[in-house]
């Protein structure tokens, strides 16, 4: 289904996708073997080295933001890695980032029409990225083989089986989390995909694009 089109460098895959978008067909990956000018949620620079940056376009739907993190978990799953997702999209290992997940969409007008899946995963180890960052030992070519092959699946569920799967691998479980002052249990993921947290008596439900990860201290419970 996915053909993919390698460059040995573009300052970052999913620009050139929104540069580019009507000259490949759907389903394109756009691969970079190197990113100079990589891009993470909320305009941060996502640093790459020797790692794994991709971008897929595909038309616009709703549910790339869930497929996306579950088709790289699950292909670090088979390798016997224990990943999870953290929510809204970022992928962990034993509580920190090895994949950022960045969706983007196209828009004609105000329609969207196509999204572009960016996807970086730490392959390679950084001495000068923060602690809460890791990287996992594996071949590049194996493990976008492995997610795209895991996507491709994936794009068949319902909204309501990739939230259930997401909820089996969900690292905010359990955890409380530090907004403005005041601590909040995590209760879960709801069925739009957003975050459930309480404290008290007071309920909050928290849409990605609402808050930054940043702001968010996490504290193990105990
Ligand atoms: C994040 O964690 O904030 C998202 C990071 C997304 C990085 C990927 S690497 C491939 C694609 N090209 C980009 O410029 N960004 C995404």
């Amino acid at each position: 289904m996915f053909s993919i089109v390698s460059f040995s460098e573009l300052a970052s895959t999913n620009d050139h996708l929104k540069q580019h978008n009507c000259e490949y067909p759907f389903s394109t990956v756009i691969l970079a073997q190197h990113q100079t000018k990589g891009r993470g949620r909320f305009e941060r620079i996502w640093q790459s080295d020797q790692d794994l940056t991709f971008s897929i376009l595909f038309p616009h739907g709703p549910n790339h933001g869930f497929i996306a993190p579950l088709a790289v978990v699950k292909a670090l799953k088979a390798h016997a890695i224990p990943a999870e997702i953290k929510w809204p999209n970022d992928v962990l290992v034993h509580g920190k980032k090895v994949c950022g997940i960045l969706v983007e969409s196209v828009y004609e007008g105000n329609d969207a029409v196509a999204d572009i899946v960016g996807i970086g995963v730490n392959v390679t180890e950084k001495k000068n990225l923060r602690a809460k960052s890791t990287y996992v030992s594996l071949s590049r070519n194996e493990l976008l083989t492995d997610i795209l092959a895991r996507y491709e699946e994936l794009l068949g569920l319902e909204t309501k089986d990739l939230l259930n799967e997401i909820r089996k691998v969900f690292y905010l479980n359990g955890k409380t989390l530090q907004i403005d002052g005041i601590m909040w249990d995590v209760d879960g993921v709801d069925e739009h995909g957003y975050l459930c947290i309480h404290h008290q008596d007071q309920q909050r439900i928290l849409k990605s694009e609402e808050i930054t990860l940043s702001s968010i201290y996490e504290k193990e419970q105990s």
